[in-house]
């Protein structure tokens, strides 16, 4: 098989798209194709100025990108409602953003820094556009998850890690929030009868911010891969004609099998009701109510 790459994405034009954490790392090349290939593109960025130089750099590397900055803090849900309120319309929502392995502390909202930006922001930005992608046909929700996740576990009791607090712990129960999200959409989509495909990524170990290396940093950067590729499996989620609702995806876009607590469909029900409860997004549509 040959390795797929975005120069076989199909044009984009008339779609569009919003990738969180687009300023930085895997985001970055992720907008950059969407635009390249044709899509407008909302650069959601929690930080205006890095957000205006990763629109700048888009231009300069796609001169007929239609490309926009949009800010969105995930750790702070009146910024996620009022940047989903400044959206007008969505095919694509790339779930890309995320913190790892940060000291422990909370969001303006009071919960844990990685299980509250990476998981909880998300879900409450995908139900606030989601009235936006139903109406699109083919629209799909990408979700940017780690193979970390296998080591998670979440301990409904203890949501704000008060039993004690591990950096890698907190970064794999969040990541694993993640691809039970991403798959239980779906399942709540395909219920409801809503045209949506939510796809799980995981980008593959990626010289970005947000891998922490220590004082060997730039020597160890050399040795992992450049954010481009880390952007193909969510390109490739985003995109590909061949993907279906549900999927998982890797480096050079392999389809990888869930960890087993991530296929419990009872975990990710619970989670969902617990997520809906605490960031108060409902997902009217695929509810009923
Ligand atoms: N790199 C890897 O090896 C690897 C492996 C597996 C999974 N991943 C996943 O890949 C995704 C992208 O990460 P990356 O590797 O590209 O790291 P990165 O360069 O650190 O990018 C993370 C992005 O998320 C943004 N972000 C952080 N907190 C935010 C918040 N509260 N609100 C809005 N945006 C926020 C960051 O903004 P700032 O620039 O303002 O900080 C940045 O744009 C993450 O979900 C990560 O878990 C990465």
């Amino acid at each position: 098989m040959t390795t797929w790459t975005p120069d076989s994405m199909p044009g984009l034009s008339g779609r569009s798209a919003v990738v969180t954490g687009a300023n930085s790392g895997i985001g970055l090349p992720t907008a950059l194709e969407l635009a390249r290939h044709g899509a407008h593109v909302v650069v959601a960025a929690r930080d205006p100025a890095k957000g205006a130089e990763a629109v700048r750099r888009i231009r300069r590397a796609a001169p007929d990108a239609r490309v926009e900055l949009g800010q969105l803090d995930l750790a702070d849900l009146a910024s996620v409602r009022s940047f989903a309120a400044g959206v007008r319309e969505v095919d694509l929502l790339v779930n890309n953003a995320g913190v790892g392995l940060t000291p422990k502390g909370l969001t303006k909202d009071g919960f844990e820094t990685q299980f509250g930006t990476n998981h909880l922001g998300h879900f409450a930005l995908t139900g606030l556009l989601l009235p936006l992608l139903a109406a699109r046909p083919g629209a799909r929700v990408v979700t940017v998850t780690s193979d970390a996740h296998a080591a998670g576990r979440i301990d409904f009791d203890d949501l704000g890690l008060e039993r004690g607090y591990g950096r890698m712990a907190a970064y794999a129960r969040s990541k694993l929030a993640n691809l039970l999200f991403a798959l239980e959409l779906q399942r709540r989509a395909d219920r409801a009868g809503v045209d949506l495909k939510s796809v799980a990524t995981h980008p593959g170990t990626t010289a970005t911010n947000i891998v922490k290396v220590g004082p060997l940093q730039p020597l160890v950067r050399l040795l992992l891969k450049a954010p481009a590729a880390g952007a193909v499996p969510s390109l490739y989620a985003a995109t590909s004609p061949d993907v279906r609702g549900g999927e998982y995806f890797g480096p050079k876009a392999r389809l990888l099998r869930p960890a087993r607590a991530a296929q419990s469909e009872e975990l990710a029900a619970r989670l969902w009701e617990v997520s809906a409860e605490l960031t108060g997004v409902r997902f009217e549509q695929l509810t009923g109510r």
